[in-house]
């Protein structure tokens, strides 16, 4: 690892973090990002900007003097999406470019079962997580012994797993999965029956699009299963002409409403592509936000739902990450093996 040029000492917080590096809000400062601020501004008052950019500002420095990057999910608020991150996406993007990052370390801006993924496909590299209370409802929903239980009571029947999950779980399934390949790779099966945990809506929104028997587990996203049908057809009433699009880890009522599904990225694909004068986007809140800046002609109305997993991460605590390097993941390597291999077989695929 290239030797630090910053006297970093470890544990600090993140104002004692700027002042050791020197770095204070000052009217030049704005001059100094306003490449940044002009990414932002739409989403962000010019008011608000000399709390974010001494941290964006500390966080770009520290980067590169420890050979860092930092890879955002979708969900993530538009100053961490727009500012200090280098590889942004849906997870399954996000697994994709891990698996090619180069730098001596990776921070991962979204919940803790990326991170773990990240890690999985570069078990020599310290990969950071600014919060550990980032989890998934998902993730939590099931654990590995869990998952040697359905494979007993249905033996021979090949275990999809959705990545929302923890390296256990991905080391007792044949195959790992994401939203944007989640049909794709249960009908790459020659088996009539899947296994595919452990979202229950995911699962029943891939068993309408298959002719392979679906094998369920109950778990749910607490963010997409919130979202009612009747809300939608209420929206739908209120804003004339609006598209609606919706992520399916929705229940299949609330797809059945929608103009459009599929994985984060897709979604924000899809508005891309069609430019439509006003939509709804049937997910995370921070997914408008991050996309208007890029389709200024867009109106997105709401309703939204926070994920409160996601929203713990911010400014202060990656810098704290980055210079304390702490909440390092690290994964038992007996389960890393496994687990590896149901990752790399659904990015192989
Ligand atoms: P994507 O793979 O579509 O980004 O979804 C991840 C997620 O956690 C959605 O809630
Ligand atoms: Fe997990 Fe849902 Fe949050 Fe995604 S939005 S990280 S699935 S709780």
């Amino acid at each position: 690892m290239k030797k630090p040029k910053l006297n970093i000492h470890q544990n600090l917080s993140a104002p004692e973090i700027l002042n050791e590096m020197n770095i204070a809000w000052s009217k030049g400062m704005f001059r100094e990002t306003k490449d940044e601020y002009n990414k932002v501004s739409r989403v962000i008052p010019e008011i608000e900007w000399p709390f974010f950019a001494p941290y964006i500002k500390a966080i770009n420095i520290l980067k590169k003097e420890m050979n860092a990057v930092i890879l955002a999910h979708n969900y993530q608020t538009p100053e961490i999406f727009h500012c200090v991150s280098d590889i942004r996406g849906d997870s399954l993007q996000l697994a994709k470019e891990a698996g090619a990052v180069e730098a001596d370390i990776i921070l991962q801006c979204g919940v803790h079962f990326m991170a773990e993924t990240s890690k999985l496909l570069n078990m020599d590299k310290t990969v950071l997580i600014p919060s550990m209370e980032a989890g998934c409802s998902l993730a939590e929903s099931i654990t590995g012994e869990d998952v040697r239980r359905i494979r007993k009571e249905n033996p021979n029947i090949p275990v999809v797993t959705y990545v929302n999950t923890s390296a256990e779980v991905k080391a007792e399934s044949d195959i790992c999965c994401t939203s944007s390949n989640a049909l794709e790779i249960v009908n790459s099966f020659d088996s009539k029956e899947i296994i595919f945990l452990p979202d229950e809506y995911l699962a029943m929104n891939v068993a309408k699009e298959t002719k392979k028997k679906i094998i369920m587990w109950k778990g749910r996203c607490e963010v997409h299963e919130e979202f009612t049908p009747e809300e939608i057809i209420e929206f739908r009433e209120n804003e004339p002409g609006v598209k609606i699009i919706a992520h399916p880890e929705c229940s299949p009522d609330v797809l059945a409403e929608s103009d459009f599904s599929g994985s984060t990225s897709a979604m924000i694909k899809w508005v891309k592509d069609n430019q439509p004068k006003k939509v709804l986007m049937v997910t995370e809140c921070s997914m408008s936000d991050n996309i208007s800046v890029e389709n200024p002609n867009v109106n997105f109305v709401r309703p939204c739902n926070l994920c409160p997993h996601m929203k713990t991460i911010n400014l202060e605590n990656i810098l704290e990450s980055l210079w304390n390097k702490e909440h390092e993941i690290i994964i038992d390597p007996k389960i890393a093996i496994k687990a590896k291999q149901a990752v790399n077989r659904m990015i192989e695929l």
